[in-house]
């Protein structure tokens, strides 16, 4: 839903170790893409699993409004009639994707090459967003945009009636870019091409292939070439959707700092193009260990354990990692905030355009709290002050992003003093029990007054 409700201002104290076993929700990314290619399937998608965060429930709204039938069943039960690709009707009023980026661009790549218009909307912190990265993409198979300066929403776009199909290099590492190329590129006749110099999440591509399109990924010395072949009749699938990764950082990175904690984390997904924050840990000398590795779904799964960790050094980020660990910045920056040295990330301008500018939100917030934060326009070093070192004390602003409050309030668990959030409001659009979760493991995180 665009805006949001009052702010509801939050502080987390020191706790003692964290211990038990924390059932994160389901994934994001895989579970906004199960109900967009459940829509453009004919016949009835069953997902498992799904995660019922705002964003993911914004794009639900916004697939009966394109006329496929959403029903849920139970929890995390969902079922999916899909009207087949090319069969989207014209929503009858604006199409509000809230707080989700992933949401607005992979909806608006799938409404793009079919006959109809839609105008799309979100909340103040997606209508700050630049769209023109997607758009100008769509622009090619014949869309054609209308919307704010800057290429921002809210904006308008009516679709191709003859799309052509589209060879295109992403110019950043961006999968909502990617994805949204690829499934404008399933109303298409012929082949359309996306190729990526650097490797981001591949849940598109995974999930495509599910549902019997004809695609391929090749690798060359240009990067990955992602072939699609228009127009096909997707089936239907039963979907169970993983843990996610990106919530579960949340739990793990707080055992790691919390004296004595010691976390399992079952049934995480880890498909290599998001697991680069557990790589970075262990280089860091995290006690983090894999457990039960398996495949489910066609996705890598495996219970995490995180224990306390008390030696961890900070170090420099491998840039080429970035975008398999780009919603992970965040709360790594406040383990490195525990480390002994300087962890540097280099190679991360994209942080700049989420749901806030996370270089700025998490410098700013860091250092209220007595860490030294330095920052560039690609980059970011954080200076460790070891175990239990960190000052706390501070007030910070969650500027609208989930993942800022869930760090700050990470923070809290193992600083000194009490770390306040202005507003965690925003955890709802991603990990709606993160607070009931992380209480149950031993967090003190309690409602403050402003
Ligand atoms: C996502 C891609 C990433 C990520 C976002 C989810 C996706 O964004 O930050 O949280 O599901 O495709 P970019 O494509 O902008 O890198």
């Amino acid at each position: 839903m665009s805006g949001h409700g009052d702010p509801v201002p939050m502080t987390s104290r020191r706790a003692e170790a964290l211990r038990g076993v924390a059932e994160v929700p389901g994934d994001k990314s895989i579970s906004h893409r199960a109900l967009i290619l459940g829509a453009m399937a004919v016949g009835e998608t069953r997902i498992t699993g799904l995660l019922e965060g705002q964003d993911v429930l914004d794009t639900a709204r916004a697939m009966r409004a394109f006329g496929a039938g959403v029903e849920q069943h139970g929890p995390g039960e969902w079922s999916v009639f899909g009207v087949g690709v090319g069969g989207f009707a014209e929503p009858e009023q604006v199409i509000d994707c809230g707080n989700s980026g992933t949401g607005v661009r992979l909806i608006m790549g799938a409404m793009a090459t079919s006959p109809i218009a839609a105008t799309f909307t979100g909340d103040a912190s997606l209508n700050g967003r630049p769209m023109a990265r997607v758009t100008d993409p769509l622009a090619l198979f014949g869309t054609q945009v209308m919307g704010r300066s800057g290429g921002r929403l809210p904006m308008t776009l009516t679709g191709a009636a003859e799309p052509v199909p589209v060879r295109y290099t992403v110019p950043v590492p961006s999968a909502q870019v990617k994805s949204a190329v690829l499934l404008a590129g399933l109303n298409a006749p012929g082949q359309t091409v996306v190729i990526e110099a650097e490797a981001t999440r591949d849940h598109t591509e995974r999930m495509l292939a599910g549902f019997g399109a004809d695609i391929a990924t090749e690798m060359t010395e240009a990067g990955r070439v992602i072939t699609l072949t228009g127009q096909p009749e997707l089936r239907p699938q039963a979907i169970d959707v993983p843990r996610d990764p990106s919530s579960a950082a949340f739990p793990v990175c707080a055992a790691l700092i919390c004296e004595g904690s010691d976390v399992l984390v079952p049934g995480i997904g880890l498909n290599p193009t998001r697991a680069g924050l557990y790589e970075t840990l262990r280089d860091m000398g995290a006690d983090l260990t894999y457990e039960n590795m398996r495949e489910e779904g066609g996705e890598p799964v495996a219970d995490l354990r995180a224990r306390y960790s008390p030696d961890m050094k900070g170090i420099e980020v491998p840039p080429e990692r970035a975008a398999s660990m780009i919603d992970e910045y965040p709360i790594l920056s406040v383990v490195a905030a525990f480390a002994e040295g300087r962890t540097m990330m280099r190679g991360v301008r994209e942080l700049r355009v989420k749901e806030s500018d996370r270089i700025a939100a998490m410098a700013t917030g860091l250092r209220a709290n007595g860490v030294t934060v330095e920052d560039g326009p690609d980059w970011w070093a954080v200076s460790g002050m070891g175990p239990g070192g960190v000052p706390g004390g501070g007030m910070t602003a969650s500027h609208l992003d989930h993942r800022i409050a869930m760090s700050f309030l990470s923070l809290g668990m193992a600083a000194k003093k009490a770390v306040r959030v202005d507003d965690a409001g925003p955890i709802a659009t991603s990990f709606p029990i993160f607070g009931t979760l992380m209480a149950g493991l031993g967090a003190r995180i309690e409602r403050s007054n402003r």
